[in-house]
């Protein structure tokens, strides 16, 4: 089966920056494909370079068996892509928008209104499609974006981070219409740094970090590379500095991050038999206020490959 899209070796730097280093994945037709990394990780240029946007220093992308590189026509009509930034017309309403990006990818006029109807519907916007650009919130703003992007029917939709900076409401259509694409066949590479988004809307996962792929799998199988850790969350009272530093040397212990000036993250092997050693570690530079276990999830596997929180 030809992979929706599949890359390899891909390698880009800025100057000193090594931005991408040797990435590769492919997605299979219809499936729901993960990039989830840290800020600067790497995600914004790697999508970049598998829209033909920027050209890397080395590596291949092809879309549906078509090298991108030496037929980007083919191969980026196949792709719905929906960029971090937005570029609509504020004058313009909705419907009117989408009108003018459907013209652009040569769409029959008969054709392009009946989509455009469906396009409203899976972005939840029917109701508020013939408002202006500049009388909707940035979220619904996006969510046209992400119409545009569906106008020509692509067969892999590719959305950087298309929840930030987004109302709730705005948030919850997005998640849902991507899930109604994916039900529906379509492939999708989704990249976020809320590990909850990934973890409801994708199949398969790539942890990105410092321009690398450090691991990707299956929720499951990238979980249970954790082993039998627990997340353990504290809350202290007193000297955090210092409790944190004799949390460290807790014997089962194997990551600690601090998450706020009196919070803590640990990754512990069998954590949930550890709390009365780490509340009597910190004993005399603190008290643990509140303690919360937590089996392992994508956090603690991004924690454990990275040595860092998503969002610290
Ligand atoms: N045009 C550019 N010129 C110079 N450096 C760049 C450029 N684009 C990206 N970089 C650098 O490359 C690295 C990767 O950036 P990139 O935007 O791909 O990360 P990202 O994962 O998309 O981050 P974010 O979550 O902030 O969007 C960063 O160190 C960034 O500063
Ligand atoms: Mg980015």
């Amino acid at each position: 089966m030809t992979a929706a899209m599949s890359c390899a070796g891909l390698r880009k730097s800025y100057g000193d920056v090594l931005a991408v280093q040797d990435v590769g994945f492919s997605i299979a037709p219809g499936e729901a494909y993960g990039l989830l990394g840290p800020n600067g990780a790497g995600k914004t240029t790697t999508i970049s370079m598998l829209v033909g946007l920027v050209r890397p220093d080395s590596g291949a992308v092809h879309i549906c068996g078509t090298d991108l590189a030496t037929d980007p026509m083919t191969a980026k009509s196949k792709i719905g892509y929906v960029p971090q930034e937005i570029a609509l017309y504020p004058e313009l309403t909705g419907r009117e928008n989408l009108r003018f990006f459907g013209r652009l990818f040569g769409l029959p006029r008969r054709a392009l209104a009946r989509r455009i109807d469906e396009v409203l519907d899976l972005v939840g916007l029917s109701d508020r499609a013939d408002g202006k650009l500049d009388t909707y919130s940035g979220g619904m703003k996006r969510r046209i974006n992400i119409g545009a992007a569906l106008l020509h029917g692509p067969e892999l939709l590719i959305l950087d981070e298309p929840t930030v900076g987004v109302d709730p409401q705005s948030r919850k259509a997005i998640l849902d219409g991507v899930e109604r694409l994916v039900a529906g066949g379509m492939a999708l590479l989704y990249t976020s740094h809320y590990m909850e988004e990934v973890e409801r809307v994708c199949d398969r996962v790539a942890i990105i970090d410092h321009g690398r792929i450090v691991a990707d799998g299956t929720r499951h199988e990238l979980v249970s590379m954790v082993g039998s850790a627990d997340k353990i969350k504290l809350t202290l009272d007193g000297d955090a500095d210092s409790a944190f530093a004799k949390l460290q040397t807790v014997e089962g212990v194997l990551e600690a991050v601090r998450t706020g000036t009196a919070t803590v993250r640990l990754i512990a092997e069998g954590g949930r038999y550890l709390l009365p050693a780490l509340i009597t570690a910190v004993e005399g530079s603190a008290s643990v206020t509140a303690a919360e276990v937590v089996e392992p999830d994508l956090e603690a596997t991004f924690l454990h490959l990275t040595g860092s929180t998503l969002r610290d």
